[in-house]
């Protein structure tokens, strides 16, 4: 995952001298793109509803590689991926009676640390893809964690209307809001905060731009801090970024939500 640059938070890869430059740079990229540009014209084109779009992209690419399929390039990767995440919320403070809520778990590339650290029956983690949940019962039972009794649900949006009010500590999008229009994000934002317990909070990456706001063949969305912000305190919720995530070798950014009026939750 390389590192946010100055340069990196600027650039806007829809444009076509942004696209002429990097294949000058890259040409070993070049075929891979258009083929991936080519299959996602058809997907859309046969499915022109977003979720049922993404959710044919990950059928594809979960067919050749479910660790790929969730943006990891190798296994160390999707390890060391999985790892960020558990540890920064260890650091924040998760503990194992909490319950939480994994919006977009993939193949559970954290999930299956967050299933073995949490007691059992308190991971909950939700998908619109039905391919990679396959591949995450697969995860589940490589790490003989199925004692602590997950719940794995697909989806196809967010209203989260199936479940409990005030009931999650946690709820973690990792990597979600990067693949999403403002419309899923709205969605999420304008029902999270029913789900909270009032100490609870909602943490979500996104990929962060500083120039104009963009997005790639549909499937990467790049998005100012200040757009997210506003979306979440729209919805009545305070929103901050995560500065001390920054520090880690990612190169999404991070924004923790919470219901107003509420403490913060302490860092450890
Ligand atoms: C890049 S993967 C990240 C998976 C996991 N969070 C992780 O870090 O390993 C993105 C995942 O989000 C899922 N996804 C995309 N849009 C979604 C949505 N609107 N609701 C739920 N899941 C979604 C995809 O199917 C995919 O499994």
């Amino acid at each position: 995952m390389p590192k946010k640059t100055a340069r990196s938070l600027a650039a806007d890869r829809s444009k076509l001298s942004h696209k002429a430059a990097y294949a000058l740079r890259n040409p070993a990229r070049v075929a891979p793109y258009v083929r991936r540009a080519l299959r996602d014209r058809w997907l859309r084109f046969r499915h022109p509803s977003h979720v049922d779009y993404y959710r044919a992209v990950m059928a594809s690419d979960t067919a050749n590689n479910p660790e790929a399929a969730v943006g990891s390039g190798s296994h160390d990767r999707w390890l060391a991926l999985g790892q960020m995440q558990f540890g920064f919320l260890k650091q924040h403070g998760l503990q194992p009676q909490h319950r939480m809520l994994d919006i977009g778990c993939g193949n559970l590339r954290a999930g299956w640390r967050f299933i073995q650290y949490l007691d059992a029956g308190n991971y909950y983690g939700i998908d619109i893809s039905p391919d990679i949940l396959i591949s995450a019962k697969k995860t589940l039972t490589h790490y003989e964690l199925q004692e602590k009794l997950p719940h794995l649900t697909i989806t196809h949006d967010l209203k989260l209307d199936f479940l409990p009010s005030g009931h999650f500590d946690v709820v973690h999008a990792h990597s979600v809001f990067s693949h999403s229009p403002i419309e899923v994000i709205d969605e999420c934002l304008a029902n999270v905060g029913r789900i909270l317990k009032p100490t609870g909070f909602f943490d979500f990456t996104f990929d962060r731009t500083e120039g104009a706001e963009h997005q790639v063949l549909r499937e990467d969305f790049y998005y100012r801090t200040a757009t997210l912000v506003a979306l979440a305190e729209k919805h009545g919720l305070s929103a901050r970024f995560m500065d001390d995530w920054e520090k880690l070798p990612h190169g999404q950014s991070k924004i923790r939500v919470s219901l107003v009026d509420s403490p913060v939750p302490a860092e450890h």
